[in-house]
């Protein structure tokens, strides 16, 4: 059983990662070079903008729950389990850059779910729901573009956290989708 004290470490760690997808993407969407320019420019727009959108509510669940989110730079950094990228420029490895960083994303928040939920903390744990829902709709979009047949998800919670741009991320467990989906009914404590 995770206690609340654990529910403020995993909401901390997600916001580290998720700021560094933020900043992934939002690289991405200016380095991008190559004929499929305007398609990559766009797609990383629209995820580094929902991704940016995310931080404020992230950081303001860790004060809900009494915790502060880091002040620095370098606590942010210490915490984060997203690594950055390489110098590539071409679409697709921008692509598989962001797309491996938005899996872990996802990783952190499957774990800060479940942990919400066995704190009973529900609106947090609705919160991150829809959080898994754009994230699994950008690994969607990615793995799409990419010409992969299946969106990459996290497996499980025992995954290095850095991955090679060019290693296909694993699929996501039919358990943890059941319980994503099982646990998250507005009202019920
Ligand atoms: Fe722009």
């Amino acid at each position: 059983m995770h206690d609340q004290e654990t529910l403020v470490n995993e909401l901390k760690t997600l916001l580290a990662d998720a700021t560094t997808l933020y900043y992934r993407a939002h690289s991405a969407h200016w380095n991008v070079v190559g004929p499929l320019f305007q398609q990559y420019h766009e797609l990383f727009g629209e995820i580094y903008e929902d991704v940016w959108s995310s931080l404020d509510p992230i950081a303001e669940n860790v004060r809900k729950l009494g915790g502060f989110p880091p002040s620095g730079l370098e606590e942010l950094i210490k915490l984060r389990e997203v690594r950055d990228g390489s110098d590539v420029t071409t679409a697709e490895g921008l692509a598989r850059e962001v797309l491996n960083a938005n899996v872990e994303v996802l990783h952190c928040l499957n774990e800060a779910f479940v942990c919400a939920n066995e704190c009973n903390s529900q609106g947090i744990a609705n919160f991150l729901a829809d959080r898994i829902d754009h994230h699994e709709k950008w690994s969607w979009q990615l793995s799409s573009s990419l010409g992969l047949s299946s969106p990459p998800l996290p497996e499980s919670t025992n995954e290095t956290p850095e991955q090679d741009a060019n290693e296909k991320p694993k699929e996501i467990s039919v358990q943890t989708k059941r319980r994503m989906r099982g646990a998250v009914t507005p009202g019920v404590r």
